[in-house]
């Protein structure tokens, strides 16, 4: 039997999907307001699951897939925040060119793969102690609560791996 916790994190999966389909038909559509209330509404969804798994979830899998695989990830989720940044832009014009439309798409294929990916971890989160996945599902619904925006969140994750950056640029340097 699933646990609540894996229960709820593949919901916000399913939900992402469904949203995720919707996009693709509204940008092939060449649908500007549709994008735009898609990615309306689907933006404190994206914004409490991706912060819920850089936050709290990937780290809590350490032990299954090292620090490295962590940050491995994390960087993952890279693309779709620029994907998702693009769209929103896109999303602004009143018009699409035939390469508006095209940018679109190709940032759409940023975004697309991730529910199905990011659901193979399951099989870690299956094998977490019952009393941390407790743990987990109650900071997943503290952030569901606080409904973080998609591009606040987006802002925060960049301010935080900045410092490291600089860190890694430094140990770098000749
Ligand atoms: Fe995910």
């Amino acid at each position: 039997m699933e646990t609540l916790l894996i229960q709820e994190f593949r919901a916000d999966h399913q939900r992402i999907t469904g949203s995720l389909l919707r996009l693709r038909k509204a940008i092939q559509q060449g649908d500007i307001p549709q994008v735009r209330a898609i990615l309306g509404g689907a933006d404190t969804l994206l914004g409490a699951h991706f912060k819920f798994e850089e936050r709290h979830l990937y780290p809590a899998l350490a032990g299954f897939v090292g620090d490295g695989g962590v940050g491995q990830l994390i960087r993952e989720h890279d693309d779709i925040f620029q994907g998702v940044g693009e769209l929103i832009e896109l999303a602004r014009k009143t018009a699409w060119t035939t390469a508006d439309k095209d940018a679109a798409l190709r940032s759409f294929g940023l975004v697309g793969d991730h529910p199905e990916n990011c659901d193979d971890l399951c099989r870690y989160i299956v094998q977490l102690p019952a009393a941390q996945q407790d743990s987990l599902l109650d900071l997943m619904q503290t952030i569901r609560r606080e409904r973080p925006a998609f591009s606040a969140y987006a802002v925060e994750r960049q301010m935080r791996s900045r410092p490291r950056d600089v860190a890694a640029d430094s140990l770098g340097a000749p």
